[in-house]
């Protein structure tokens, strides 16, 4: 059968710069659509929670980029800090500014799988990136899931990721709880790290029948899988995301080798019982 260039994940496609906002300091949330509409359609269809494009800046690089929207949506944006060459020339193009990417791709969340059940989503600082894409996902196929549980810490009010969403959250949906590692004056809600949230008075987090979704800064997602695994969460129930330096993105070059995977094509997304078995340092 041939294959359209539209369903070629591994052929580069234009893309163009609709806008550019600041989410917190140091990150910024990058609206683009593909130039090519039969691209733009193909790509809206397939992409899905958990899964990631290759991003080449001209004269710059290529450089990988997980995928925040739901494909509920019908949009599609990057957010980027600023880490590197071209995270920071991406952070300064302007609307109309043009790019490539290859993809979607990735095995993302098995999210039909997860229907029937409850969901506990745990976030830390910019680990809402990943993230995201699942809750608006879930939210949106609200019926399909049992209770929803969202956590979600930040080190300050200032650096809590979408604030637009965290609103939305907070209305309902779900149960939505926020909290920041330090206050800042006129800050009237929660402090502490996220896992003390699970304390809460008035909380129970669902356990059984349940998928946690993990992601976060490693120090905050070692005690958060002690937290689940302690509240009795077996660890093929609990899901992440692996972030690691990608370049042919097909399973040829190494370079996101974690043990005898590949990241590019067996994950990003594991359960931690599998993240345990591939030697990754958590
Ligand atoms: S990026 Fe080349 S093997 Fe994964």
């Amino acid at each position: 059968m041939n294959q359209s260039p539209a369903d070629n994940i591994y052929l580069p496609k234009v893309a163009i710069v609709d806008a550019l906002n600041d989410e917190i300091p140091e990150v910024k949330t990058v609206h683009w659509h593909l130039e090519n509409p039969e691209d733009q359609k193909q790509f809206l269809s397939t992409f899905g929670p958990g899964m990631f494009c290759l991003v080449t800046i001209p004269g710059k690089g290529e450089f990988t980029l997980s995928l925040p929207p739901s494909p509920t949506e019908g949009k599609v944006f990057f957010t980027l800090r600023r880490v590197g060459v071209c995270s920071n020339a991406f952070q300064e193009y302007k609307p109309g500014d043009r790019f490539a990417l290859r993809g979607p791709f990735g095995n993302g969340f098995p999210m039909e799988s997860y229907y029937g059940k409850n969901i506990v989503v745990v976030a830390g600082g910019i680990g809402l990136i990943p993230l995201r894409s699942t809750i608006v996902y879930i939210l949106a196929n609200r019926d399909k899931f049992k209770s929803v549980q969202i956590f979600y810490g930040a080190k300050n009010p200032e650096t809590l990721m979408y604030a637009e969403d965290l609103k939305v959250w907070e209305k309902g949906g779900a149960e939505f709880y926020l909290t920041v590692d330090s206050a800042s004056p006129g800050y009237t809600g929660n402090v502490g790290v996220v896992g003390s949230l699970f304390k809460k008075p008035g909380v129970t987090v669902n356990v059984d029948n349940t998928v946690a979704f993990v992601c976060g800064p490693p120090i905050m997602f070692r005690f958060v899988i002690k937290d689940l695994l302690d509240l009795g969460f077996k660890e093929s129930n609990i899901v992440s995301t692996l972030e690691r330096y990608m370049k042919c993105g097909v399973g040829k070059c190494g370079h996101c080798c974690v043990g005898v995977s590949y990241v590019c094509v067996d994950g990003p997304v594991f359960t931690y019982e599998q993240l345990k078995t591939l030697g990754e340092d958590i």
